[in-house]
C-alpha cells in the first residue's frame, strides 16, 4: 500500500495533489467534484482587494485595463465578502478535505482587517496571493519586500489559522524573500503566481491579454526555486505553475515541494484527470521500490546534493558543454 499522504499547512493530505485558486474553486459543487476526483486540498478562488473595497466598476472604467481587471473578469467573480463567506461555508460543509481561502492583495491597508472573516467562516488556512508586478520606478526592491513582510505580520496578528503567501518570480533573491517570509510568520510560499502577459491587438490598437492556461514547460520555474530553497527555511513550499501529469509532480516532489498545485492541467482535461496524474505518481513510485512521498522528497534539492556550493553552475555548465 503506497502512501501518498503529505503534511502541508499544518493539516495532513492524503495526497500532494492540490487543487489551485481559480475558476476550478469558485463554488462549493465544484470543490466537492474535486474532492471525488481525489485531490488532497483546495485553495478557492481568491476574493480581490478591489471586490472587498468595492472598487471593481471603477477598475473598468480605466483607461486600456489592468491586469488585476483582466484577473478579476476571467475568473468570473462574484463581488463581495459575504459571497465569499458563503463559498468557504458551503465549500466546508460539502467537503472533508482541507479547504484554503485564497486573497489577493495589492496593499496593506483596510482590506487587512476583513481577513478574520475568512477563518471565522471556517477557511482551515488563508492563501495570500502578494503577487505584485512592480511597474513603477519608485518601487525599489526593498520597499517591495517590506510590503510583503508588512502584510504578512499584519495578517498573522489576525488569525490564527496556517498562512501560504503567493509569490511571483520577479525577485533579486528568491531564497532570501522565502527566509524573510518565514520569519514574518508564513507557513508556505506558493511558487509561482502565473502574471497574466499582455498582448497588443495591432488591427484593433489596444492591448489584449493572453490565454491564462499554461504550458507543460512552465514548470520549470518553480522547479529551480524549490530545488534551491528545500530544507534552508523550515517552511511548507507548495509549487504553481505548468504542473500538467503526474511525472511533473514526481520531479517537483524530488527538487523539494510538499505538495504541487494543479490548474490549466485540469481545465483543459477536465478534473477526471487527476486519477491520471495520481496513477503515473504511484506508478513512478511502485518502480523506483517507493513507498511513501517522504521517502523522496528533496532528493534532488541543493540541499541534499554532494556538492551543494557548485550545484547551480554545474548545471549551467554542463548545458553550455552539452550544446558547445
Ligand atoms: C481561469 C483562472 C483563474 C485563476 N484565478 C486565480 C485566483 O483567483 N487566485 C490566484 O491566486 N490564482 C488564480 N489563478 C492562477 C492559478 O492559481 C495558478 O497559479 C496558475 O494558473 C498556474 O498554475 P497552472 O500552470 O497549474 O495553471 C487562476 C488561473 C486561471 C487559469
Amino acid at each position: 500500500m503506497l502512501d501518498l499522504s503529505t503534511v502541508y499547512l499544518g493539516h495532513k493530505l492524503r495526497n500532494p495533489i492540490v487543487a489551485s485558486s481559480s475558476s476550478l474553486t469558485n463554488t462549493p459543487e465544484k470543490v466537492k467534484q474535486l474532492e471525488d476526483a481525489g485531490v488532497g486540498a483546495v485553495s478557492l478562488r481568491s476574493i480581490f482587494e478591489e471586490e472587498i473595497e468595492g472598487e471593481i466598476e471603477g477598475l473598468e472604467r480605466q483607461e486600456g485595463h489592468t491586469e488585476a481587471w483582466d484577473y478579476i473578469r476571467s475568473a468570473e467573480m462574484s463581488h463581495g465578502l459575504d459571497e465569499y463567506r458563503q463559498l468557504i461555508k458551503g465549500s466546508k460543509a460539502a467537503v472533508s478535505i482541507p479547504v484554503f481561502a485564497s486573497m489577493n492583495a495589492k496593499s496593506s491597508s483596510f482590506w487587512v482587517d476583513h481577513v478574520k472573516v475568512l477563518e471565522d467562516a471556517g477557511a482551515d488556512g488563508i492563501e495570500l496571493n502578494l503577487s505584485l508586478l512592480p511597474v513603477d520606478y519608485h518601487d525599489t526592491e526593498e520597499k517591495i519586500i517590506r510590503f510583503y513582510i508588512d502584510t504578512v505580520k499584519q495578517v498573522k496578528q489576525r488569525v490564527s489559522v496556517p498562512l501560504a503567501v503567493k509569490i511571483g518570480y520577479y525577485f533579486t533573491s528568491i531564497p532570501s524573500v522565502v527566509d524573510q517570509l518565514h520569519y514574518a510568520g508564513a507557513n508556505a510560499v506558493v511558487m509561482f503566481n502565473r502574471f497574466y502577459q499582455v498582448d497588443i491587438d495591432v488591427r484593433k490598437e489596444r492591448l489584449s491579454s493572453m490565454s491564462p492556461i499554461s504550458a507543460p514547460s512552465d514548470y520549470v520555474i518553480p522547479l529551480r526555486w524549490v530545488m534551491l530553497t528545500y530544507g534552508k527555511t523550515p517552511i511548507d513550499l507548495a509549487t504553481s505553475s505548468g504542473v500538467h501529469d503526474g511525472r511533473t509532480v514526481v520531479k517537483m516532489l524530488l527538487a523539494g515541494a510538499t505538495v504541487t498545485q494543479v490548474c490549466s492541467t485540469l481545465l483543459k482535461n477536465g478534473v477526471e484527470h487527476l486519477d491520471t496524474m495520481r496513477s503515473e505518481l504511484e506508478g513512478w513510485m511502485r518502480e523506483n521500490g517507493y513507498s511513501s512521498v517522504d521517502q523522496f522528497r528533496g532528493k534532488l534539492s541543493q540541499k541534499r546534493s554532494n556538492r551543494p556550493k557548485s550545484f547551480e553552475r554545474i548545471q549551467y555548465v554542463k548545458t553550455v558543454a552539452a550544446h558547445a
